[in-house]
């Protein structure tokens, strides 16, 4: 865009089945409208098959002039077909991070889908059973792809995008007792290390729009069944905008 502005939209959890076909095609055409990159930050299908992630890309189709960066979600793993959804939406050219970088103009966007293990004071610790170890050492792998990513990145202006949320803040609402399956807190760090200038997550439904982190980094939980929730007439994704760093 050429007012000194640069447009982020994302939205997160929603959940392409196999009779989603267009389920999502005119807020893609919006999107195409109003913002410079479009983020997609996990769940993108209910059960994570080839013929539903197949029925999404027709309708990003609608959004084809933009770059569109996306996770997967816990959602997208069911069927143990990950690899094939990777592939298909990579096809497509939507640029699928799993720890990646992913760089336009003055911003640069680093994806991981995070992962569960709770917060603060209730962070689970690895401990005990090889399964609590296993369990503790998914979030730690996944915080430490988030830092990799983040210290690679060139651009001014850092962007994280994650499934799972990395604060307490933005999953409350959703019921306290599943606040450890929300998100891990082991993703906080590096965000403020790096010093992210916004960081975009879903999974929790039912959390809360906005949080920030410990050294103030905003968080934005763009999970489509809260946003229609909180703005049932509104249109169902988030848009950030950026000043360019360097100004026409
Ligand atoms: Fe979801
Ligand atoms: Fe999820």
């Amino acid at each position: 865009m050429s007012d000194g502005v640069f447009r982020v939209g994302a939205v997160a959890d929603i959940h392409y089945g196999r009779e989603s076909r267009g389920h999502l095609r005119s807020l893609f055409e919006e999107a195409a409208r109003r913002v410079d990159l479009l983020l997609l930050a996990g769940d993108l299908t209910d059960y994570g098959l080839p013929e539903e992630i197949d029925l999404l890309i027709d309708d990003l189709a609608a959004a084809a002039n933009l770059p569109i960066v996306a996770v997967l979600g816990n959602h997208d793993y069911e069927s143990g077909r990950e690899q094939e959804l990777t592939e298909r939406l990579r096809h497509a050219g939507v640029h699928l991070l799993d720890g990646e970088a992913f760089e336009t103009e003055d911003v640069g966007v680093v994806g991981v889908k995070g992962f569960g293990g709770g917060f603060g004071r209730g962070t689970l610790e690895p401990w005990g059973e090889a399964g609590v170890k296993r369990y503790v050492q998914e979030a730690a792998d996944e915080s430490m792809k988030l830092e990799r990513g983040l210290a690679r990145l060139q651009a001014p202006r850092r962007i994280a995008l994650l499934h799972y949320a990395p604060i307490r803040e933005t999953v409350i609402g959703e019921p306290e007792e599943i606040f450890p399956f929300l998100g891990s807190g082991r993703l906080e760090e590096p965000l403020n290390r790096f010093e992210v200038s916004a960081v975009f997550h879903g999974h929790a439904h039912r959390g809360a729009l906005e949080g920030r982190t410990s050294g103030g980094v905003p968080v934005y939980n763009v999970a489509l069944p809260l946003l229609k929730h909180l703005d049932p007439e509104g249109l169902p994704f988030r848009v950030l905008e950026l000043a360019k760093s360097v100004e026409a």
